[in-house]
């Protein structure tokens, strides 16, 4: 497995698989791989012949008081945990490489709809930062198929948007989301919790799988009124949650009565730690 850290060789390599006529797939992240990221990587093995992990901490999509410093580093256990896993190249660039001008004077893609609300309402600014390096990785990879992971299923919907609207021929693969046995849901952030945080984040996906059952019920309450009972059992539970929104899964505006198909979304801070959760619901 061959790791770059420069657009150019990037694209004489992948020039040459693309003459051999082998498919691309592209799992772009932030690094600090954990068992989800090479679940995303097993996915895209699957669609195509070779798979490019891009590792690059985007800069663009962090708040000014977010974990952007902090966020944890890893290139070598990262490439280890690739190469075990069949990964074919790593691109990892240096910022200087994604914004040569610097954050300021880049051109940026905003995805409307999808983007609003949720977690663009937390965290005013990140679905720009997101949008705008996954288009760059999409024209600097070229790729046939990218994978995501449905863990972040406001991105995701934001990354369906925008390959549809600016016509990328680009196949974009939602993954599910990975969890530890207790249910929390694989996030690098993870790693933030302290014991007695990480004994209580499981709650998170507890709350929203309650939801999920009341929504699925003979006599579902009231949305409003559910939403409001779920952030109240994680504020009891210690959490400081930021929202618990039943969505339409598409639109991802309020669910209604009518909607079919729905997504409970949630983000809640244990101590200075941001989670994020969701779970679709059939009815
Ligand atoms: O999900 C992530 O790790 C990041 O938001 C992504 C898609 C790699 C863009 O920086």
């Amino acid at each position: 497995m061959r790791t770059v850290h420069k657009l150019k060789e990037l694209r004489t390599i992948l020039q040459n698989y693309r003459a051999q006529g082998k498919r691309i797939a592209l799992v772009p992240t932030m690094g600090n791989l954990h068992d989800g990221h090479i679940s995303l990587v097993s996915r895209a093995l699957e669609a195509a012949d070779v798979v490019v992990t891009s590792i690059f901490v985007n800069p663009m999509q962090f708040g000014a008081h977010e974990d952007l410093d902090k966020y944890p580093r890893t290139l070598q256990a990262d490439q280890e945990r690739l190469e075990q896993a069949g990964n074919t190249l790593v691109f990892a660039p240096p910022v200087s490489e994604i914004y040569p001008q610097g954050l300021a004077q880049q051109t940026q893609v905003v995805v409307p709809g999808v983007s609003e609300g949720h977690c663009g309402a937390g965290r005013p600014g990140h679905f720009e930062g997101v949008a705008t390096v996954v288009t760059m990785l999409f024209n600097m990879v070229q790729p046939d198929v990218a994978v995501f992971g449905e863990k972040d299923f406001q991105q995701l919907a934001v990354i369906r948007k925008l390959t549809q609207d600016l016509r990328l021929p680009v196949e974009v693969i939602g993954a599910p989301t990975v969890r530890d046995a207790d249910g929390l849901a694989l996030s690098s952030r993870n790693g933030y919790l302290s014991t007695e945080e990480r004994h209580k984040a499981s709650t998170l996906y507890k709350v929203l799988r309650s939801v999920a059952s009341e929504l699925q019920g003979n006599n579902p309450a009231e949305i409003g009124k559910l939403e409001q009972e779920a952030a109240a059992q994680l504020q009891e539970a210690g959490f400081r949650p930021e929202y618990v929104n039943v969505v339409n899964s598409l639109t991802l505006q309020p669910a209604q009565p009518s909607d079919r198909d729905l997504t409970v979304l949630a983000a809640a801070f244990l101590g200075t730690t941001r989670l994020i959760d969701n779970i679709s619901v059939q009815r």
